[in-house]
């Protein structure tokens, strides 16, 4: 029978660790007393990992060495879009490290992972087919229409972490990022997004600061969360400055909303992370003066 217990983490395992989410993860982690093990595929390597491997995710050997003495592991490798590479390479290189990364983590008994999934599971956003949604707000059980080698990588990634689940008993957290940057890039994403709206309304408009992240990542690794759960993610609003179901009404019409969008909420359905982790994202890319300036402006009110 798993032990689900969560005792206090020695050791964890970094894998894609000099990236966006990996070094800001590993500051985090750092920061709150946990020693990590970061694996990069080369420098530079994040600042404060107490062990550096440098090493391929997708090669045995590599994960082996970087896993030793590793109680928990935060699974981020991986060609994050669908344009760094060929679709063979894409889907290999995302497949193979997140079965090689989970499979050694199970087989050596350990009991908790993290690994990054991504809205594009659902294979929406970024679907040459132009589909919608089937409705408003996005949540875990959203109908997939996948047409794209990333997109298909991320929904195969959550499969596995069910899978080595069932084989290894480990505890598998796939949370579903939306755009995670940090600030200067959101806002830059956040002026684009508003001259052309049509851009990222099949993902609600939906973004995540990396600190945010970071700290979902910990909760995830800390919380008593069993089994293999796919766990969406927002900011709490959008990258828009207008009402958000106002936009959906504007750009997706005809797709219906489960229930009502409140002002300028995020349109990703955030209830698992809150109910599983405890998570609330923090962070958000508009001054709150801005937003209720804007709500002011166009007679809104402002329902807190
Ligand atoms: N940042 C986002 O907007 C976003 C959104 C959804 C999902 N994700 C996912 O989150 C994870 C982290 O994304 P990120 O934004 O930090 O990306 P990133 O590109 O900044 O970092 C990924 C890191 O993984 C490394 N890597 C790639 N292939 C590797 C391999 N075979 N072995 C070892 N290391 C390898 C890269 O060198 C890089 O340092 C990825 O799995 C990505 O698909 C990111």
């Amino acid at each position: 029978m798993t032990d689900h217990t969560i005792r206090p983490l020695k050791r964890v395992l970094v894998t894609g660790a000099s990236g966006e989410i990996g070094s800001a993860t590993t500051a985090y982690l750092v920061d709150k007393g946990i020693t990590v093990t970061a694996l990069s595929l080369a420098a530079p390597f994040p600042p404060g990992a107490d062990r550096v491997v440098a090493g391929d995710a997708t090669v045995p050997g590599d994960v082996a060495a970087a896993l030793d003495d590793v109680d928990a592991v935060v699974h981020l490798a991986a060609i994050p879009h669908p344009r760094l590479g060929t679709p063979y390479n894409v889907y290999r290189t995302n497949v193979t490290a997140t079965f090689n990364v989970l499979a050694q983590a199970g087989e050596r008994g350990v009991r908790r992972a993290v690994i990054a999934s991504s809205i594009n599971a659902l294979g929406i956003p970024m679907n040459r087919h132009g589909v919608m949604p089937a409705y408003f707000p996005l949540d875990e059980d959203l109908p997939v229409d996948l047409e794209d080698a990333y997109s298909l990588s991320k929904f195969s990634d959550e499969v596995t972490s069910t899978m080595a689940w069932r084989r290894w008993g480990i505890d598998v957290v796939a949370f579903r990022f939306p755009l995670v940057k940090a600030q200067p890039v959101l806002r830059e994403v956040a002026k684009a997004s508003e001259a052309d709206p049509m851009r990222a309304v099949r993902e609600g408009w939906s973004y995540l600061d990396t600190r945010d992240a970071a700290r979902a990542i910990h909760l995830a690794l800390t919380r008593p969360v069993s089994g293999s759960r796919v766990i969406g993610l927002s900011a709490a609003d959008t990258l828009m400055i207008r009402p958000t179901a106002e936009l959906l009404a504007e750009f997706a019409p005809g797709v219906p909303l489960r229930r009502p969008i409140v002002a300028f909420d995020s349109a990703i359905d955030t209830t698992r992370a809150r109910e599983l982790l405890g998570f609330r994202a923090e962070y958000s890319v508009h001054d709150r003066l801005d937003v209720i300036q804007l709500a002011t402006e166009t007679g809104d009110a402002l329902n807190a």
